[in-house]
């Protein structure tokens, strides 16, 4: 008995032999003679070599394998994976980013797709009994004593180059900064032109390239760093 893993290679070979007796009545045949026959040569192609066990073992089946292989991401992202998994953002959390900047309806009604009863589940939940704070914008004093004391929000936009983001992106968060009363770091990238079109705080990351901060040979210039940090927005 043949084995089972050569089905599919025998049943090419034989189709490609019946298509070929079978042109004589119709020339249809011909294309079983080409998909068939190029099955066959494959398969053959596959017994021969001596490169990968898979397709000695299962000629022409082993490339389904391969193809399914290919796929497998896309076949996972769009119809297996989860809405809720993926680092650092999952599925979920990308659609309604798109959702949002799109202003078109992010609300999931009917509930959440999540597990609420997972050890990690986190959520907000609004007091019975709320409590008296002394300040309600939750401003912390950095820097006091010294030459430029700051009162800082808790709530500020984390370090994020304008060579990682866009001109308009700093914009906006520039804005938003001063909106909100917040400051704005800059990222390793310094501070560029589009920082200081909105007016709100900055806080200047210099990074190792010390950028606004170095000398014509890449050294760290001292002058430039003063003039920068005392500028009152920048911290
Ligand atoms: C696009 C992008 C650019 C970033 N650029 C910097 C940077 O220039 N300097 C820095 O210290 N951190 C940089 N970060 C890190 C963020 O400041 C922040 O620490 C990180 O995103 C973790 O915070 P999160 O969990 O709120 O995103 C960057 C992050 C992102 C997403």
């Amino acid at each position: 008995m043949l084995p089972s893993r050569y089905w599919v290679f025998a049943i090419c070979l034989l189709l490609t032999v019946v298509s070929g007796f079978a042109l004589g009545w119709t020339p249809v045949a011909a294309w079983g003679l080409v998909i068939f026959g190029s099955l066959s040569l494959l398969g053959t192609w596959d017994l021969l070599q001596r490169k990968q066990a898979l397709r000695r073992n299962f000629p022409v089946t082993a490339h389904f394998r391969y193809g399914l292989e290919a796929i497998g991401p896309e076949i996972r992202q769009y119809f297996i994976e989860s809405d809720t998994v993926e680092l650092p953002f999952s599925r979920q959390q990308r659609s309604i980013i798109y959702q949002r900047a799109k202003d078109v309806l992010d609300k999931r009604p009917f509930g959440t797709q999540r597990d609420v009863y997972t050890d990690k589940y986190e959520w907000m939940n609004h007091s019975l009994r709320p409590s008296q704070i002394d300040s309600h914008d939750f401003r912390i004093t950095v820097g006091e004593g010294r030459a430029q004391p700051y009162s800082a929000s808790v709530f500020n936009i984390s370090a994020m180059s304008f060579g990682s983001l866009s001109a308009n992106a700093i914009r906006a968060l520039n804005h938003g900064a001063k909106l909100g009363g917040f400051y704005h770091d800059t990222g390793e990238g310094s501070i560029s032109r589009y920082h200081r079109e909105n007016g709100g705080d900055l806080v200047w990351e210099i990074g190792s390239g010390y950028f606004g901060c170095r000398d014509d040979a890449g050294r760290f210039d001292a002058d430039k760093f003063t003039a920068n940090a005392r500028d009152p927005r920048s911290r």
